[in-house]
């Protein structure tokens, strides 16, 4: 048999039994509705995840029917858009899991069957069986902002590792990244998703990143300055934004009554940790908090670069949904490029918006990324404490409105040399 044949089934089950984990706390009753226009019921990722998995494995891969004909669309990103999630008629809970069940018993037994070297691009390398395990983990990734959006205390995590005691040194070094070229995007080997593709060479100018991302400390002084309330530093359409919103903090903080701020975790509210990365700041208010540093968002290039061989090993990197939270900046291990957490902790917004590489070709299907593209959506960088390792490296490309704050975003300031 294949060596990798086992490996991939063993990812495919380890990123089930994530899935499950994580559900196995949630009230039904949380299961069920839906939290917000902006989230689907978390009953419905469920469904979505199995159906997705039968579309390309059972389906485009292997030829095979659908157990459920009738619900690929409801299971269908495009064709039952979120707002419209909570009205679908979606499986009930047993059957959900029941069809995450069966469709997982096909895969197994096509991915037996299937040659690895095969001339099927579907096939080969095991291509869609990754893209199948990575869009689990991504789901379990948008069903944790559902989950943090209920109550304190609604969604109580399964056991997690005691916290690691840190003495965070301070924040507010800076990395000097020099000049030159770069090869950009993702190579040929191994799985990548088409935006990351092709590789091209790209001229950098030096830049000036910040050794750690914004810090809530950073961020409450950006506050105590009157950042949320001085139009000079807010691009226009982040003013009107603001102004509309009536945005005056981050999502989830509160002021605690005495001058301070308090932050929802997922159990309680809890007075404001200073020390670790902003979280759950639209694009706006981080291209704001940029420029009342004197600094600015880094592009994509300058990210990637900086980004380059950074850690995405346990304990090296937050990532894998094991803190519920960022951590102390200085807990998460360099890149070589002595930028640290780069990957883990917060999803860091960029300067650009998303488009494709010179050379961009969809594949396997254009609704993951190219009808994304244009100059609506912003891209984010790095992945979330949120983000599972198989879907965290220094390519990955996400995307989303520069509004949107109920994602695990925050960022980090990046300056030109003088
Ligand atoms: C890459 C996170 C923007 O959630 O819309 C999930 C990932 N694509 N199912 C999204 C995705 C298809 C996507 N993001
Ligand atoms: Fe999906």
């Amino acid at each position: 048999m294949d060596a990798r044949t086992p490996q991939i089934a063993g990812r495919l089950d380890a990123t089930r039994r994530r899935t499950l984990d994580l559900y196995a706390p949630l009230p039904e009753e949380h299961l069920v509705a839906q939290p917000s226009a902006l989230l689907s019921p978390p009953l419905w990722d469920l469904g979505h995840i199995a159906a997705y998995e039968e579309l390309w494995v059972a389906g485009r891969l292997a030829g095979r029917p659908s157990l459920h004909p009738g619900l690929q669309a409801v299971y269908d990103a495009a064709e039952t858009p979120r707002a419209d999630r909570g009205d679908a008629p979606i499986l009930a809970p047993e059957a959900a899991l029941g069809y995450l069940d069966a469709v997982r018993e096909v895969s197994r037994e096509v991915l037996a069957a299937s040659d690895l070297d095969d001339d099927d691009p579907l096939a080969r390398g095991g291509f869609v069986f990754e893209m199948v395990a990575q869009h689990e983990a991504q789901h379990t990734e948008t069903v944790l902002q559902a989950f943090q959006l209920l109550p304190p205390g609604a969604y109580v995590p399964p056991a997690r590792p005691a916290a690691v005691p840190v003495a965070p040194d301070a924040a507010g070094a800076w990395v000097e990244i020099p000049g030159g070229t770069f090869a950009m995007g993702a190579g040929e080997d191994g799985f990548a998703y088409d935006c990351e593709r092709p590789r091209h060479e790209r001229r950098v100018a030096p830049v000036l990143m910040a050794r750690d991302p914004v810090t809530n400390g950073a961020h409450r002084e950006f506050i105590a300055d009157g950042g949320y309330e001085r139009p000079e530093l807010w691009t226009a359409e982040g003013w009107r934004w603001r102004r509309r919103e009536g945005v005056v903090a981050p999502l989830y903080w509160e002021p605690d009554g005495a001058g301070g701020w308090l932050e929802r975790s997922f159990e309680a509210l809890v007075p404001l940790d200073l020390d670790r990365p902003l979280c759950h700041v639209s694009a706006h208010e981080a291209d704001a908090h940029a420029r009342w540093a004197g600094a600015r968002l880094p592009t994509e290039v300058e990210w990637e670069r900086a980004a380059a061989g950074a850690p995405c090993a346990s304990g090296r990197a937050n990532l894998g949904q094991m803190s519920f939270g960022p951590l102390p900046v200085g807990t998460a291990a360099p890149a070589p490029s002595g930028c640290r957490g780069m990957l883990g902790d917060v999803w860091e917004w960029t300067a650009d918006t998303f488009s494709g590489y010179p050379g961009f070709r969809a594949f396997p299907y254009r609704e993951y990324a190219e009808v994304f593209f244009g100059t609506a959506y912003r891209v984010l960088r790095g992945g979330s404490w949120a983000t599972q390792p198989i879907a965290a490296r220094s390519t990955f490309r996400n995307w989303d409105l520069p509004q949107r704050r109920q994602i695990f975003s925050g960022l980090r300031l990046a300056r030109d040399l003088p």
